[in-house]
């Protein structure tokens, strides 16, 4: 590794933090103790990346809970990656606020680099977006203010995330943001703070540098594809981008591949579906904007003062939001003109005449099973995708994601599966995971849900009767994850 020999320590740092990790109490001394992986117990691993892996650990005799962050010397050599991997460190060195992940040492044996972390209990933002696919208004305005602080905080110490997205956002056991990976990182050092900056220097005032891509596809600012130049306001497109995902389900900019991405991204080629609050898309219109420096937030429309001020923020307590408790996570399921009741919380839409007309299910026998098969294998068309397996009820439906919606036939079988397909391409475009844990509830006649572990399914059924969904689905959970808890064997 450039920078650092083997066997060498590659530091700790001060903190102000009153953690009881034993690097900090060395601080008094001024020496600080050198750290090996002996000092630590290591537990489960809690993240991947791709030249590391991030355990959850304990120091030894220390009562507290770390991230440690071990990276593979002979890969990052072999990637050439020490750049990014010394830098990281240097941005982690200088962050000091409670919306960053705190690197509170870092230490090496011959093979490894370690970095010990504060550890972010709640996981990443990106888990609870993909189970709920969408958050409501309250939740995308408190988890996009935090951003805001978060990038105003990076602006003052002149340092570019590049890579900021749901997935590099954790969350703390308050469930409030602690960014990290700081691998993409870019620290401008003849920068100025905020308040300071005023561009006249020669230097643009959005602190450019030409560099070659880094970051996600999808979050990525133009200026960084046309010109491969990033600034901070870089940063604020990509939270356009975060907000925009929030309340729409998905990122602004969608395509099959990266290069159809890019296209879109430099085109500004993305539409609000419908529901989309007025005021967000006011102000992702202001950061979605192909010129850095006339993005919301940047140094020569003001920084952060017209940003934070924005309507969209309405009621935000910039000061307090750190210590406030944050929003019950809730998804954003707000009426459209296609069903105006759609999404209300209210159980509503059930009445005794449209129970009676729910058939009751006849148990077949292991006959009538095989010629129902048969039956399926010549004459149903989505028999293709079920591999093999008895259809038990299908029937189209629409799939919802945040405010998106595609058509879909979802297809029950025994296994047992909830494929869905889509109809117009006769493609298999997936299956809802099938556990113990699978729950089905009926909000009204046209939706109902699919709870899963990991995510949250909303499906809309154009024949209102979502009640033999869900007592289908019932009954195949009783059959296969009833009291015993062993999955019935196929028969
Ligand atoms: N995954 C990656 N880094 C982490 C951290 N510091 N805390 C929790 N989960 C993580």
């Amino acid at each position: 590794m450039s920078g650092v020999k083997a066997g060498e320590d590659m530091g700790s740092r001060r903190t102000s933090s009153s953690s009881s990790m034993s690097v900090t109490d060395t601080e008094t001394t001024n020496k600080p103790a050198k750290k090996t992986p002996n000092d630590f117990i290591f537990g489960k691993a809690i993240g991947e990346g791709s030249f590391s892996t991030v355990y959850l650990a304990k120091e030894v005799g220390v009562d507290k809970e770390v991230a440690v962050k071990v990276l593979d010397k002979r890969h990052i050599i072999k990637e050439r990656k020490n750049e990014y991997v010394m830098r990281e460190r240097e941005v982690l060195m200088k962050l000091n606020h409670p919306f960053f992940i705190q690197l509170f040492c870092t230490f090496q044996d011959t093979e490894r680099l370690y970095f010990v972390l504060s550890y972010a209990r709640g996981g990443e933002l990106l888990h609870y977006l993909n189970k709920l696919s969408s958050f409501d208004v309250a939740c995308t305005q408190f988890y996009a203010a935090e951003i805001v602080i978060a990038l105003q905080h990076l602006r003052n110490l002149g340092i570019i995330h590049r890579d900021l997205k749901p997935e590099n956002i954790l969350l703390n056991d308050e469930m409030h943001i602690q960014i990290t990976d700081f691998g993409s990182a870019k620290i401008l050092k003849d920068s100025s703070p905020e308040e300071n900056s005023k561009g006249g220097d020669g230097t643009p005032a959005s602190g450019g540098r030409r560099n070659s891509f880094v970051g996600t596809a999808q979050y990525v600012s133009p200026e960084v594809l046309t010109s491969k130049k990033a600034s901070f306001s870089s940063d604020l497109w990509a939270l356009g981008c975060i907000i925009y995902q929030f309340l729409a389900g998905l990122p602004p900019f969608r395509g099959g591949h990266e290069y159809q991405i890019f296209q879109k991204i430099t085109k500004l080629e993305y539409d609000f579906p419908e529901g989309f609050p007025d005021s967000a898309t006011d102000l992702v219109e202001r950061l979605l904007v192909i010129d850095e420096t006339n993005r919301l937030g940047c140094p020569e429309l003001g920084g952060f003062g017209p940003l934070k001020d924005h309507e969209f923020f309405k009621g935000i307590n910039w000061d307090s939001l750190k210590d406030g408790p944050a929003p019950k996570m809730m998804p954003y399921l707000p009426a459209t003109s296609h069903n105006p009741e759609l999404w209300s919380s209210e159980r509503v839409g059930f009445d005794d005449k449209r129970l009676v007309e729910i058939i009751t299910d006849t148990v077949m026998t292991a006959d009538e099973r095989k010629k129902e098969l048969e039956r399926q294998a010549t004459g149903n068309k989505y028999h293709q995708f079920v591999e093999g397996n008895l259809i038990l009820k299908q029937g189209l439906i629409d799939k919802r994601k945040g405010l998106f919606a595609r058509r879909r036939m979802l297809l029950l079988t025994e296994g047992p599966h909830l494929y869905y397909v889509d109809p117009a391409n006769m493609v298999l475009k997936g299956q809802i995971p099938w556990s113990k844990e699978l729950r089905p509830e009926a909000k009204n006649f046209k939706i109902f849900f699919v709870h899963t572990p990991n995510r949250t399914y909303y499906l809309e059924d154009p024949e209102s009767r979502t009640e033999e969904w869900v007592r289908k689905i019932r009954e195949v959970w009783r059959r296969y994850y009833s009291s015993d808890n062993k999955p019935v064997e196929r028969p």
